[in-house]
């Protein structure tokens, strides 16, 4: 099951993923931008270093977007979709219904969380850019591997979560060509973001990773939509051990500057 929509200003990419063009505009953007600068600087050089935005900023910035009345329709019509997958799932009572909100920002500093192909624990994934890295060399784009997988028990899911895990902590050199030998075999299509447009796709049943970043800064709001509890507890423990491992570079980063 895919999460294809139509209307005048969608695109389906390879059937797996639709795109919505010019939802956010540029205004709103630099607005979005300031505000993860300040939170940057406020930070300082011992603050987070490349990847999340505080929890209530990726908030504050998932509620700018929906004031916008083509993202907040965009929005209400995706999810409305994705409820498809939950009444095949029969999970439409148990289902965490609460949004989870991320703001991704990935530099060349940051590999371990690029080429890492996963599936996500919730059905329904909006991806906003809210800027791109520099485009001459590898850019941080989506991979979306082809074709989307059928509705998994938890058993199956609970596999894949961990069979991705082991990958996942593989070198970062064998994970970037394992990823670009299935960009050059077809086994993925990569899709090239544009800034302004929103991206749905089910994360659930279609596997995807990102390319690293040789120059500049991606950032990226996630907006994922629907747990139906097939993970075991497995994505959260997962989540908490890459936190934690974060935690640790930093700490042993910050010893290392220390005079
Ligand atoms: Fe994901």
């Amino acid at each position: 099951m895919t999460l294809n929509t139509r209307d005048t200003e969608s695109k389906d990419i390879e059937s797996s993923v639709t795109e919505f063009r010019h939802v956010i505009t540029q205004d709103l953007l630099g607005k979005i931008n300031a505000l993860i600068d300040i939170e940057h600087r406020e930070a300082g050089p011992d603050g987070p270093r490349g990847l999340h935005v505080s929890s209530a900023l990726a908030g504050q910035i998932a509620e700018i977007v929906r004031s916008l009345p083509a993202f907040a329709a965009l929005e209400a019509n995706t999810k409305l979709i994705a409820t498809k997958t939950l009444l095949v799932l029969n999970a439409k009572n148990k289902v965490n219904a609460h949004p989870l909100h991320i703001v991704r920002c990935v530099d060349p500093r940051v590999s371990r969380e690029s080429h890492c192909r996963h599936y996500d624990s919730h059905i329904l994934t909006l991806l906003v850019p809210l800027q791109l890295a520099e485009q001459s060399g590898p850019n941080g784009d989506l991979l979306v591997y082809l074709p989307s997988r059928p509705v998994p028990s938890v058993t199956r899911n609970i596999g894949a979560k961990l069979k991705h895990g082991i990958q996942r902590s593989l070198p970062f050199a064998t994970r970037a060509f394992l990823t670009d030998r299935d960009v050059r075999t077809g086994r993925c299509v990569r899709v090239s973001c544009t800034p302004g447009s929103v991206y749905a796709f089910n994360g659930f049943i279609s596997k995807h990773a990102n390319l690293d970043i040789a120059a500049g800064q991606r950032r990226s709001l996630l907006i994922h939509w629907f747990d139906p509890g097939r993970s075991g507890g497995v994505s959260r423990a997962m989540r908490f051990a890459r936190r934690i491992s974060g935690n640790t570079s930093r700490i042993l980063q910050r010893g290392k500057n220390a005079p």
